[in-house]
């Protein structure tokens, strides 16, 4: 990270604001280029740094004066709201909410794609990240691109950080509660998650829930000037687990590879770790992967005439968000 540039973290108390300000004090930026802001609950409130402690400040649209890199990770009404602000007061806005995805004047831009690694500097100052979703499956299927990727059906499977701390907080009281013979009605998710699953993750439209929709939708930018429509259906489900998000894919090919050639092929992207023993009882877990940049693949094998079925698992904070956005922030601090 360029470190000459002062760097703000919105959404600091966050599960991702969090990762975000734990990537950064790894990177070396010190704490005196680094402003911590939330919502005003959060004024004054005290976040370790490095060896160091800073106070959060509140995240108001002027307050982004001598800002160059504002890292976004709120709610995305509040994104909407004080991403053109940080825009408008000079600095880049990295954005990892649903907000600008789908919009065509904001790139959208995943480290580690072969093809749009690279931010291209835009018209606007404001930059997208894709899900946490979008993110492990878009790396994961990168190595497959080689051997025709012609289609993908997958599975998410989320845990409840995903919501944030409010949907970390909702299963463990639902837990304890269910634990102590007690029910309380759920806030957050739209019917008890303790020991249970919900195939439903954000609201719906139509048959689609709006996690399952950002999936095509984000691919399909992500992939825009292949020269080939890869057609991808995508079915979420909330589970109750707390960091960590699995994914079961299977992807058509024009060509038949072999298990091994896949494997290497997996192997060989620096994005990915290639667990693949299943006799050994090596395979990917959200236990294994929490803490982790890199997304973990495994379970790679024949499915029908053309299909190779593989399971990936990232942890959906700091590979699906904060990662994403310290990556776009460091390229960003020192373009013009
Ligand atoms: N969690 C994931 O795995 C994940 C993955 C990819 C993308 N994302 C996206 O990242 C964003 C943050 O998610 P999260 O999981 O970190 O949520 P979170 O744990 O609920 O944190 C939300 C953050 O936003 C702040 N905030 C809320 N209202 C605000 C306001 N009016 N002004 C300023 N700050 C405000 C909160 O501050 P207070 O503490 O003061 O309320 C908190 O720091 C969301 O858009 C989410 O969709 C999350």
């Amino acid at each position: 990270m360029n470190p000459d540039v002062r760097i703000a973290v919105v959404g600091a108390t966050g599960v991702v604001g969090r990762e975000i300000a734990g990537l950064l004090a790894e990177r070396g930026v010190s704490a005196e280029k680094v402003t911590l802001l939330a919502s005003e609950r959060s004024e004054g409130a005290e976040l370790e740094y490095g060896n160091e402690t800073l106070e959060v400040e509140p995240a108001r649209s002027d307050g982004f004066r001598g800002i160059q890199v504002a890292l976004f990770a709120v709610p995305p009404d509040v994104a909407r709201g004080l991403a053109p602000a940080a825009q408008a007061a000079g600095a880049w806005a990295v954005d990892v909410s649903a907000t600008f995805r789908s919009d065509p004047s904001v790139p959208l831009v995943l480290p580690g794609l072969e093809r749009k690694g690279a931010v291209r500097p835009s018209k606007g100052r404001i930059v997208a990240c894709p899900s946490a979703t979008t993110t492990g499956l878009a790396l994961a299927l990168e190595p497959l691109w080689r051997f025709g990727l012609e289609e993908v059906q997958v599975t998410a499977l989320v845990g409840s950080s995903s919501a944030g701390g409010r949907g970390i907080s909702e299963l463990e009281r639902q837990t304890a509660d269910l634990l102590t013979g007690r029910e309380l009605e759920p806030a957050v998710f739209p019917h008890r998650l303790a020991f249970n699953l919900l195939p439903q993750v954000g609201a719906f439209e139509g048959a689609e829930a709006a996690e399952e929709r950002a999936v095509g939708l984000e691919l399909r930018r992500l992939w825009e000037g292949r020269g080939r429509e890869v057609a991808v259906g995508a079915t979420a489900v909330q589970v109750p687990t707390f960091y960590g998000e699995l994914l079961t894919i299977t992807a058509q090919l024009s060509s038949r590879p072999s298990v091994e050639a896949v494997q290497e092929a997996l192997k060989a992207s620096s994005a990915l770790k290639l667990l693949d023993d299943p006799a050994a009882r090596v395979y990917p877990m959200p236990m294994l992967v929490t803490g982790d940049v890199a997304v973990h693949v495994g379970r790679v094998r024949h499915q029908g005439a053309r299909g190779v079925s593989l399971v990936a698992c990232l942890d959906n904070a700091l590979r699906g968000a904060a990662y994403n956005a310290v990556e776009v922030g460091q390229a960003l601090s020192s373009a013009p």
